[in-house]
């Protein structure tokens, strides 16, 4: 049994679209309990211009932000009292948005005496297994978002190495792009997932983008271009056709990633002690696709490790993996500063040298 103290805190999540108010416990044995969470999606403000307007964003944490805080603490059956920290995501995200959240929490701490832990985004997506099974790391990590699209070593709470990055877009912004090229509706994953049901992936021969690769990184472009000209060539599409250019690009994507986390897996294994279990964990909205998970369970079982995947709920942004996040620093002695950056960009691994992945997207 440990030495640390039973902590409950309070998570706020406004990096993007989802406003997100959690209350989150964890106790001396280092296991996490929601005791509430709450999410709040903007999609249907942001619906008519098929992605997140910033401003727009901000408007809309701005209004709910009290309100969610209040009914989070309220359905935890607790006070601003019972609190001992705030945890408000800092970055990475947009600016404005990020500043609701981070003024808000700011504003609490103040009236109520409370820390205040900046959270990276990142860093929530990848602890998130810690609170959902009691997983800590070591840990091979591959975080598929909106925003982002990497494979990182996860070595301990705050320390994280890139192992692999996209040289141009992140995956949930290809499952994007490509529901819009289709006339699908936004977010794009969820349809493109959709529609592949029933579809047949075999019928368009995409690319499977750095196949092979040394080094595990990813792109997704020329798949979309690809994707874009077999749609063309076929003129007025017809319901089957957009089930199976779906299936097809999702078994594309799938064989891609599968092959970029083996690679990956095998630079993790040579990091990792003899001995030491191996785990994969998946995490970001994107980790909610049932085929990737399918296919990554695969490559899991051939290649010795076992796979950790958030449940659907805590795949997507919220505000628990935010609070375990601050939870999880508070208790391994991370220091808690009066002032923080609250920033745009935010690389998990800062230390990193610039030549993995450099001038791609962090
Ligand atoms: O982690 P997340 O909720 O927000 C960011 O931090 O970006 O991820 C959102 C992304 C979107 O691009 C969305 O299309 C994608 O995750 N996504 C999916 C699925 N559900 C969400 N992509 C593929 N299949 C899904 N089922
Ligand atoms: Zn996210």
């Amino acid at each position: 049994m440990s030495k640390l103290k039973h902590s409950v805190i309070l998570g706020i999540e406004t990096s993007c679209d989802e406003t997100g108010a959690a209350v989150v416990a964890r106790g001396r044995d280092g296991q996490g309990t929601v005791l509430a969470n709450l999410v709040r999606s903007q999609l249907k403000e942001h619906a008519a211009f098929g992605g997140v307007v910033p401003e727009i964003a901000a408007r809309a944490h701005g209004d709910v932000l009290d309100g969610m805080i209040a009914a989070a603490l309220h359905e935890a059956k607790l006070g601003l009292d019972d609190l001992d920290a705030i945890a408000v995501t800092a970055g990475p995200g947009l600016i404005g948005g990020l500043l609701v959240g981070v003024v808000t929490a700011r504003a609490l701490g103040l009236a109520r005496g409370l820390p205040v832990v900046p959270v990276n985004h990142l860093e929530g997506h990848a602890l998130t297994v810690g609170l959902t099974e009691g997983v800590a790391p070591p840990y091979l990590l591959l975080l598929v978002s909106g925003g982002h699209t990497q494979l990182l070593a996860v070595n301990a709470v705050g320390r994280y190495d890139r192992l692999g990055t996209t040289l141009d877009d992140a995956l949930g912004e290809a499952f994007d792009k490509t529901a819009k090229l289709l006339g699908l509706g936004f977010p794009g994953g969820p349809e493109v997932e959709r529609w592949a049901r029933g579809g047949d992936a075999a019928r368009f021969a995409l690319p499977r983008p750095m196949l092979g690769r040394r080094e595990p990184h990813f792109s997704f472009s020329g798949l979309k271009t690809a994707l874009r000209l077999e749609a063309r060539k076929l003129g007025a599409l017809h319901d089957q056709d957009v089930h199976d250019l779906c299936a097809s690009f999702e078994q594309a994507i799938v064989e891609s990633v599968a092959d970029r986390v083996r690679t990956a897996m095998t630079i993790f294994r040579a990091r990792v002690p003899a001995g030491q279990p191996l785990r994969l964990v998946a995490a970001g909205g994107v980790a909610a696709n049932q085929r990737l998970r399918a296919g990554l369970a695969a490559q899991a079982r051939q290649a010795g490790f076992s796979l950790h995947v958030p449940p659907l709920d805590l795949c997507g942004d919220n505000a628990a993996m935010i609070a375990w996040a601050g939870a999880e620093r508070l208790a391994h002695g991370f220091p808690v500063c009066a002032s923080f950056e609250t920033r745009a960009r935010w690389p998990l691994d800062e230390g990193a040298p610039k030549a993995l992945g450099a001038g791609v997207k962090a």
